[in-house]
């Protein structure tokens, strides 16, 4: 698609949804990215109404997320539903290490509350914000990404009673990003990093825990707001496994988490290259982590490109 024309797009993307759609209800959940506020956008232009959007707050949202985005659809006449979902989400992960099946098990939870959600809201269509980049990893066997079924022999209908339709699935991040800004998104969606799917249990490397939990949201939104000036393609905490030795004020040894630092510039999240931040920021970072979280003892700076590393540590 050298020459992508977003207007074209949003009018084909239109017609086609109320084709597809007819006169049924669907159902779309947000997660406060660009990808997901495109689909409900198109999804609203298309069928009005008739469709319900959704925030899933599964407890591996980032603070205030579901404040936030209700905040953005509704200046643009959309509401939002907010569903607590943490308590399913929080017992399905517990005692789970291993990557892959962290995500299995997320995305198991993920669509079985959602079916239910859909299934109160009468609704047998999913607006799903799937992108290019999402398929081709998944298809690839880099990682299964939560959101894609179909390529990895799911059939959604038979499995969770609703048919999935994706109007993003040949664009990558630049081309929706367009769009969402042809639809008039504001620019703090327009241009907002990716967030996984799976969220911060991702960025949590072995088992989740509450304690955990609460560390990396604190991380988060202190890199979030640090480095919202940084140009990048993301920037993340991830909180790792074991923990380090460290001195606390009154200089008794003790043993503390380690975070580690993730920012990266890419196109198309299929290659990336770490960014050379500037050491007063990073400087600066730290100290906020430090200061504001008390459990972390050592915040690492990661140099790795993608390949051989891939964005995230899951
Ligand atoms: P990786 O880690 O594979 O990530 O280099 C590539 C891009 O995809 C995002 N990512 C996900 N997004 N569900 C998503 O919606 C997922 O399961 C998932 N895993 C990774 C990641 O943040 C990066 O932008």
């Amino acid at each position: 698609m050298l020459q992508f024309n977003p207007r074209e797009f949003i009018d084909e993307k239109i017609s086609l949804l109320k084709r597809e759609i007819g006169g049924e209800t669907a159902i779309v959940a947000l997660s406060g990215g660009v990808d997901s506020s495109v689909t409900a956008v198109l999804g609203f232009k298309a069928i009005g109404k008739k469709l319900r959007a959704v925030f899933l707050e599964d407890g591996f949202m980032r603070i205030g997320e579901a404040e936030k985005i209700s905040r953005v659809f509704e200046k643009l006449g959309i509401s939002v539903n907010v569903y607590n979902v943490q308590r399913e989400f929080l017992t399905a992960l517990k005692g789970i290490r291993d990557a892959e099946e962290k995500r299995r098990a997320f995305r198991e939870t993920f669509y079985e509350t959602f079916s239910r959600i859909a299934k109160e809201a009468g609704a047998k269509i999913v607006l799903q914000g799937t992108i290019a980049a999402d398929i081709v990893e998944t298809a690839g066997g880099v990682k299964t990404q939560h959101n894609v079924l179909e390529q990895i022999g799911i059939n959604p209908l038979e499995k969770y009673g609703f048919k999935i339709v994706e109007p993003l699935k040949e664009l990558y991040k630049k081309q929706v990003r367009m769009v969402a800004r042809e639809l008039g998104l504001p620019d703090e969606i327009v241009n907002r990093r990716p967030f996984p799917g799976p969220g911060l249990a991702i960025r949590i490397l072995g088992e989740v825990t509450e304690e955990k939990l609460s560390i990396i949201k604190k991380a988060t939104a202190i890199v979030e707001e640090e480095l919202a000036d940084v140009e990048c393609f993301q920037a993340f905490p991830v909180l790792l496994e074991g923990r380090a030795t460290g001195v606390d004020r009154e200089s008794n040894r003790k043993y503390g988490y380690m975070v580690a630092l993730r920012i990266v510039e890419s196109e198309d999240a299929i290659t990336a290259r770490y960014v050379r931040l500037d050491w007063a920021k990073l400087d600066r970072v730290r100290d906020m982590i430090i200061m504001n979280i008390p459990e972390v003892c050592r915040v690492l700076y990661d140099v790795s490109d993608k390949p051989p590393a891939t964005i995230e540590f899951e």
